[in-house]
């Protein structure tokens, strides 16, 4: 995102005629494209869709079910349901849960800010709990003492591919019955005492974003095995038409007045995943084991490289989980003497563009505008224990302000992405000794 925003400030810049010595290069990222993110499979697999002119899904055959069914089959969940985002998948899911308007939704402060704000699109109220700083993953102790009568559901948010606490979460959820949410977006077959993310909650949603382990440029998924929460999903998603799979019966449309309905039976959106979207998301399934082992390598090569320099901190990793990184977190330990942000200022002055943490949601002026009119931005009146202001999860702010992360997408070459690191060590060293 930075590195997007820097290319695009200095392409304007170069178009303006002011590359010169004054016109410093943009920083590249440490990523050193090596792979194709798609190529000639998902090329002919939309090919196929083009020629057979239709782009919609459909009830039979189509791209989108045959890529809900692999899906379904790889992560081992009864009903998944495709949508055109990640968002849509956060929203389906609260839905899904059973999240009604004014119940309350406990979310992590950092997340990219869909996980929350998807609570208010429902017409909940997200309730921010702490965060363990290591990893900036809920904490589950922080998320029993935000519990409410009016707490309907818990998002846990499986950050930068690393696996939360299930085990304690669970039996969170289970104890205050309250529906768990798993957004797997940034965790694709990440495990937790070797059982894959995404299969722990009652409902878990996924991305198929650009920088996802898979991506159809945009998409989503929802995966449950409850087949009640598979027809709220639907209904929310297709515009309240029940548009069922996997054998749930659909009732008839009625006539009504001697007319023919259509059969809405239920408030909704158009959130519908394309076949286009789908023939790419199927193809790249297949590959996913191919995406994650580079991942895995690239991840390994930034510990390798980094790991014993003093300043820095490598990615915390609970026990029993193993992770599959999205982005390589890092954190700069006190003897940086630097906060995150300006300690990638500095690295991208020098041609590194790291990301440096930016996302506790409720310090966003989205959250800001709530907490100042004390209603959600659907109208939602804000009870008095819901605040969201600076200090309220001190561990997320404190976390957030050392963490920064390393992009280790597959499409990076492992050769010249460990001689980019390498400069990198070297730039650190230097950094900090001039100090
Ligand atoms: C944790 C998390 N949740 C939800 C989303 C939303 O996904 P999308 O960008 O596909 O709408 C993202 C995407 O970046 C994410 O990282």
């Amino acid at each position: 995102m930075v590195s997007d925003i820097f290319l695009s400030v200095w392409a304007v810049a170069r178009v303006a005629g002011c590359f010169s010595e004054q016109c410093p290069p943009p920083p590249s990222s440490l990523r050193v494209d090596g792979m194709d993110i798609v190529g000639e499979q998902e090329l002919q697999a939309l090919r196929e869709v083009i020629r057979s002119q239709r782009l919609c899904r459909e009830r039979k055959g189509n791209a989108v079910n045959a890529f809900e069914e692999a899906f379904a089959g790889h992560i081992g969940r009864k009903y998944v349901y495709a949508l055109n985002s990640g968002t849509s998948a956060n929203e389906a899911s609260l839905i899904a849960a059973g999240v009604r308007p004014g119940d309350e939704v406990i979310c992590p402060p950092c997340s990219f800010i869909a996980t929350s704000l998807s609570a208010v699109a429902v017409g909940a109220i997200p309730v921010f709990a702490d965060v363990d700083p290591r990893t900036l993953i809920l904490d589950p102790d922080a998320i029993e003492s935000k519990i409410t009568k009016r707490t309907k559901a818990v998002v846990v948010v499986h950050l930068f591919g690393q696996p939360a606490r299930m085990d304690r979460i669970v039996d969170v959820a289970r104890a205050n019955d309250v529906r768990l949410v798993e957004d797997c977006a940034q965790a694709y077959d990440a495990t937790f005492r070797g059982r894959m993310v995404g299969t722990f909650g009652d409902v878990s949603c996924f991305s198929l974003q650009q920088s996802k382990h898979i991506t159809a440029g945009e998409g989503g998924m929802i995966a449950t095995d409850d087949e009640e929460a598979y027809r709220k999903a639907v209904l929310h998603s297709n515009i309240g038409l029940p548009s069922y799979r996997y054998g749930v019966q659909k009732p008839v449309p009625q006539m009504a007045a001697g007319l023919p309905t259509r059969g809405h039976l239920a408030f909704g959106h158009n959130h519908r995943m394309s076949e286009l979207q789908a023939s790419v998301a199927l193809v790249q399934l297949g590959k996913i084991a191919q995406f994650n082992q580079r991942r895995a390598v690239l991840a390994g090569l930034i510990a390798k490289c980094l790991g014993d320099l003093e300043w820095v901190q490598l990615a915390h990793v609970y026990p029993n989980t193993i992770p599959n990184w999205w982005e390589y977190p890092i954190r700069l330990r006190k003897t940086a003497r630097m906060t995150a942000h300006d300690f990638c200022k500095r690295c991208e002055e020098a041609g590194f563009s790291l990301s440096c943490y930016k996302e506790v949601n409720y310090l966003e002026a989205v959250y800001q505008e709530m907490n100042h009119v004390r209603r959600t931005s659907l109208g939602i009146r804000l009870p008095p224990h819901v605040r969201y202001e600076a200090g309220i999860c001190p561990e997320a702010e404190k976390g957030a302000s050392r963490l920064l992360s390393i992009s280790c997408h597959h499409a990076s070459d492992p050769g010249p992405f460990e001689e980019r690191l390498k400069e990198l060590r070297k730039f650190i060293i230097d950094l900090m000794s001039r100090k």
